[in-house]
């Protein structure tokens, strides 16, 4: 049986007393042993209130963006070295939303890959194509050049996840079909192999995860876990996806 990640990414969504609540509610249903294959990204607002009330669990937390500088003039951006000074473990690099609404590019991911790196901070890489893309039958090189920009950079091969999340099956409910996701991870992973990255490093799925379909979701190769956004939001749902 694989072990798999799951990660909760809460977007723009609660408040620091909504967060508090949540993981009152959370520590005391998830079963201890999965602790260490969940992981959280709220809101910069509330990572301290998350912090403080994961301190005490395996449960890990990071934060859904990074500057590439750690610190400095920069008016509204986020460090990564406080994030691990924090406590935190991981930052979400590239989400669709950064790339969609706020213009990040490759060359940015890079950049914010290296920074997370060099503080200690594993960086969450997400990639994935349009619908457009998808049906013009470019998957394959949009996923190439979203991984290759940012990996020919790295120095070093450790710590990375990779999260492959079609935007066409972000917050649509619809979910990409077995056969997609099948060839989707394994290409990753080709890709990743091509570059000397370990068979560890994991794969996560992302887009309409939810309890019914997450089973069948994490038995598919290469799927070594799930970013859920939604459905993530209540304690019941994460759990049912947490327990399959
Ligand atoms: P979703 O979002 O689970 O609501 O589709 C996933 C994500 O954006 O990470």
């Amino acid at each position: 049986m694989k072990k798999l990640l799951f990660a909760a990414n809460w977007k723009l969504n609660k408040n620091p007393a909504q967060t508090k609540f949540f993981f009152e509610e959370f520590k005391q249903k998830l079963p201890s042993h999965l602790q260490e294959q969940v992981i959280f990204f709220p809101p910069a607002t509330n990572l301290e209130t998350t912090a403080a009330a994961l301190a005490s669990t395996s449960i890990k937390w990071g934060s859904q963006n990074c500057y590439f500088q750690t610190q400095g003039a920069f008016t509204g951006e986020i460090s990564a070295q406080t994030i691990k000074e924090m406590g935190g473990h991981f930052v979400l690099v590239g989400h669709s939303e950064r790339r969609q609404y706020f213009g990040e590019t490759d060359e940015m991911m890079a950049r914010k890959v290296l920074v997370a790196q060099s503080v200690g901070v594993t960086p969450m890489l997400c990639i994935g194509e349009t619908l457009e893309e998808r049906k013009a039958n470019k998957t394959n090189v949009v996923l190439k050049k979203q991984i290759v920009e940012v990996i020919k950079q790295l120095a070093i091969k450790a710590p990375l996840v990779i999260a492959y999340e079609p935007v066409w099956a972000i917050g649509t409910g619809v979910v990409a079909e077995p056969a997609q996701v099948l060839e989707a991870h394994a290409f990753i992973r080709t890709t990743l192999n091509e570059f000397s990255f370990p068979e560890t490093l994991p794969i996560l799925y992302g887009g309409s995860v939810k309890g019914s379909n997450a089973k069948e979701l994490g038995s598919i190769p290469h799927v070594n876990g799930f970013l859920v956004g939604g459905a993530s939001l209540e304690v019941k749902s994460f759990l049912e996806i947490c327990s399959v």
